[in-house]
């Protein structure tokens, strides 16, 4: 059998298991402070769970390019840190309610105390990374934290529009794609790749993370809140147009765009329903257009790989973008 046979979950959970431990730790140590609030609210978020997407994407990287140091542990915490950050203000900006399956934090402490636990966890995640000394990572880790911001500031000035496929491609490689690039680039610093090597698994990074939005999105128009572990619907709610919803816009009747808008203006279902907006998505196969470009950007992902040389790891890399895209939450 050909070694690049899909992997199964297990395998590649068994394959990372050990160092996922390590990284959890090196996060759990990461996160205490002598306020208790910062301490309190950066232990709940661990506690809540979470995929840990970003970091096993750091170590597959790094370990399919032959390295296997103390460094892919600190820097998998680096992007697990920086992540939970931007979660934690995210939620704010939303004004959501659940994450991973709970209250937010913003719902327990408080706005205030959330602005500032994720502005303390950012910087916790750059003093992790300064440890290792290499320049070449704070300017990818800089540049990120940088790229996220400006998209959620982009996100917030084309609330209630019917934005262009072209906009909303610019808004999720900033929130959700560079993230994943930037992990993937790491484990390549680390392994003192070249940088053809490093510029393909950042590639990989930026397909996967396109298509793990994109799923994200509709998911959000399609799934129920008790598997997803946070609120439903929420994109129309919070005046977001996503690739279904811009798919449908440009290609409905004048009567099904006008309650679509209706919807993104509103900000509510008071005038148009979920399901009526679920049925427009639905007759003019915008879901199915979402989700295939969703396989488009897997397959682009798993063609990065291509010189990258045979082993349990690569398997694994394969196996992540059918993963994302057949997740259900
Ligand atoms: C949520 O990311 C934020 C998005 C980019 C959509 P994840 O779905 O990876 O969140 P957790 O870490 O598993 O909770
Ligand atoms: C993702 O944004 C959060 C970031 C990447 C900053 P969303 O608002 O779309 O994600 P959820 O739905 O809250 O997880
Ligand atoms: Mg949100
Ligand atoms: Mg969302």
């Amino acid at each position: 059998m050909s070694t690049l046979a899909i992997a199964t979950a297990k395998e590649v959970f068994d394959l990372l298991h050990d160092d996922l431990r390590a990284i959890e730790r090196e996060l759990g140590s990461g996160s205490v402070s002598s306020v208790a609030a910062i301490t309190d609210i950066s232990s709940y978020l661990r506690d809540g769970g979470g995929k840990r997407i970003r970091p096993s994407l750091l170590l597959l990287s790094a370990k399919s390019q032959g390295y296997s140091s103390e460094g892919m542990i600190r820097l998998g915490a680096v992007v697990e840190m920086v992540h939970t950050a931007t979660l934690v203000h995210d939620d704010i900006i939303d004004a959501a309610d659940t994450r991973r399956g709970r209250p937010s934090a913003n719902t327990t402490w408080g706005n205030a105390k959330c602005v500032l636990a994720g502005d303390w966890l950012y910087m916790q995640a750059f003093r992790s990374a300064l440890e290792e000394r290499n320049f070449r990572i704070l300017d990818l880790l800089i540049g990120l934290t940088q790229q996220m911001v400006e998209g959620e500031l982009l996100q917030m000035e084309k609330l209630g529009l019917a934005i262009s496929e072209d906009d909303y491609n610019s808004l999720i490689y900033r929130k959700t794609a560079c993230l994943f690039e930037v992990s993937m680039r790491l484990g390549s610093v680390l392994a003192g790749a070249d940088d053809a090597s490093e510029q393909a698994m950042g590639e990989y990074g930026r397909a996967l993370g396109m298509a793990f939005q994109i799923v994200d999105d509709v998911l959000d128009l399609t799934a129920s809140e008790e598997v997803l572990g946070k609120p439903v619907a929420s994109d129309l709610r919070e005046g977001k147009a996503t690739l279904a919803v811009i798919h449908a816009l440009e290609n409905s009747t004048s009567a099904e765009r006008d309650a679509i808008q209706t919807v993104l203006t509103d900000r509510n279902f008071g005038r148009v329903s979920h399901a009526e907006v679920l049925g427009t998505l639905q007759r003019h196969g915008s879901v199915d257009y979402a989700m295939d470009t969703a396989y488009q950007y897997a397959e682009t992902a798993r063609t990065a790989l291509t010189r990258l040389p045979d082993s349990e790891y690569k398997r694994a890399l394969m196996w992540v973008p059918d993963f994302v895209v057949a997740r259900e939450k």
